[in-house]
């Protein structure tokens, strides 16, 4: 397919998957248009894409809560055919602490987008949706088709609603629509230029080994060894950052040139399919990174998840797409990136 000239807006690209995501949609000869307000990213991210990718996108520093400064980027840019939708806030503890904070930004700012895009007749949306959907599931791995529970999180809610509201919006109007459900994206580009940037203390398990490995955190703690798993931690389904991507290309592809079999809204799990407890993860990061990671066990972390990942089967065959890298991969990625930020921070 010949993508020259095609013209894509990614909202929240300066952030961790978006940078990613544009590096390759630039790799595939679209022209990429960057909306972000730096909230949770760094301007110099911008001149890194550039390294990887041989060349700079369009950006323009705005709030998507901002409607008419959404409208002034899609009326000077005229010929956006298709957004992919990165921008929201991601901090699920934050989140409970303030669930307004969270309404406002993820839910505003999609409904202006969704808006604006029907304005100018831009009808392609890829959308970031989360695992979180799913809850606890009954049965693994976990399909489209398993139950969406009850969201445990502000956050966890603004994914469902966001999916509900998108659905709606493809049943009275021209827009089509895939939401991808992402497992747990881990690692970073292979150039260590871009990676994963929490601001403050991080939240997830991967830059808490970096930065453990790495001296800014003294140790990690392992939330729970008493869960019904074979050694006792959280399993969960960790995927290459590039392979999440990657998903979203193959997702705008079908947009882009849709089946007669397609439907307006479509949701697929983006994961690899496999499982790795806590303690797998860490020996993981030991053996790319040679080195022993101080850790001990700690209480259970409130409202985690005991065992999930997906089943990939739908997104493998409908969206001709496929996790490749494996969890070492992920690892020795994400410890290059961790190295290469403390020569060469970013702030
Ligand atoms: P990120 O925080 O690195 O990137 C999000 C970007 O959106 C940031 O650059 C931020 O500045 C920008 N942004 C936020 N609100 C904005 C607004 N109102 N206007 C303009 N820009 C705004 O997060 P990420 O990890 O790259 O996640 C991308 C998407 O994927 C998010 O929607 C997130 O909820 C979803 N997601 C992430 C994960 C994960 O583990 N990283 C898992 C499931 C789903
Ligand atoms: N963990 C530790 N120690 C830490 C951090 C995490 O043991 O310091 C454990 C957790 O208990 C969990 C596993 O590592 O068992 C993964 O935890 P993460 O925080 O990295 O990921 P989660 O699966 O809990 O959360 C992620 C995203 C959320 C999203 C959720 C479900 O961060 O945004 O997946 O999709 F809501």
């Amino acid at each position: 397919m010949n993508n020259s000239g095609i013209k894509i807006l990614v909202t929240g690209g300066m952030g961790y998957i978006g940078s990613h995501t544009v590096v390759q949609l630039i790799a595939r000869g679209y022209r990429v248009v960057i909306a972000d307000n730096l909230c949770n990213s760094n301007r110099n991210i911008l001149s890194r894409i550039a390294q990887i990718a041989g060349q700079e996108p369009q950006f323009y520093e705005i709030d998507l809560c901002d409607k008419q400064a959404l409208n002034d980027v899609f009326k000077k840019e005229e010929d956006i055919k298709a957004v992919v939708h990165f921008a929201a806030l991601k901090a699920v503890g934050e989140s409970v602490q303030h669930p307004l904070k969270y309404y406002r930004n993820n839910l505003i700012s999609l409904l202006n987008l969704l808006e604006v895009q029907e304005l100018f007749d831009a009808n392609n949306l890829v959308f970031s949706s989360s695992c979180t959907v799913y809850g606890e599931p009954d049965a693994l791995p976990v399909t489209e088709k398993s139950p969406v529970k009850p969201a445990t999180s502000p956050y966890g809610n603004t994914k469902q609603v966001g999916e509900e509201i998108i659905k709606e919006q493809c049943t009275a109007s021209n827009l089509r629509s895939i939401a991808l459900r992402y497992f747990n994206p881990v690692g970073a580009h292979e150039s260590a230029l871009i990676g994963e940037l929490p601001i403050g203390t991080p939240n997830n398990l991967v830059p808490y080994i970096t930065q453990t490995a790495i001296g800014k955190q003294p140790f990690l703690r392992v939330f729970g060894n008493d869960y019904p798993t074979p050694d006792g931690t959280c399993i969960r389904d960790y995927i290459h950052v590039d392979d999440v991507a990657a998903a979203h290309i193959a997702a705008l592809e079908r947009l882009l040139n849709p089946p007669s079999e397609s439907e307006g809204f479509e949701v697929f799990n983006i994961g690899t399919g496999r499982g790795n407890t806590v303690l797998e993860a860490i020996r993981a990061f030991e053996e790319a990174s040679n080195q022993k990671l101080p850790y001990h066990v700690a209480p259970r972390r409130v409202g985690d998840i005991e065992k999930v990942f997906a089943d990939t089967s739908l997104s493998n065959s409908v969206l001709h797409w496929k996790a490749e890298k494996d969890l070492h991969t992920m690892m020795a990625s994400a410890w290059e990136w961790e190295k290469k930020l403390k020569i060469n921070p970013l702030v």
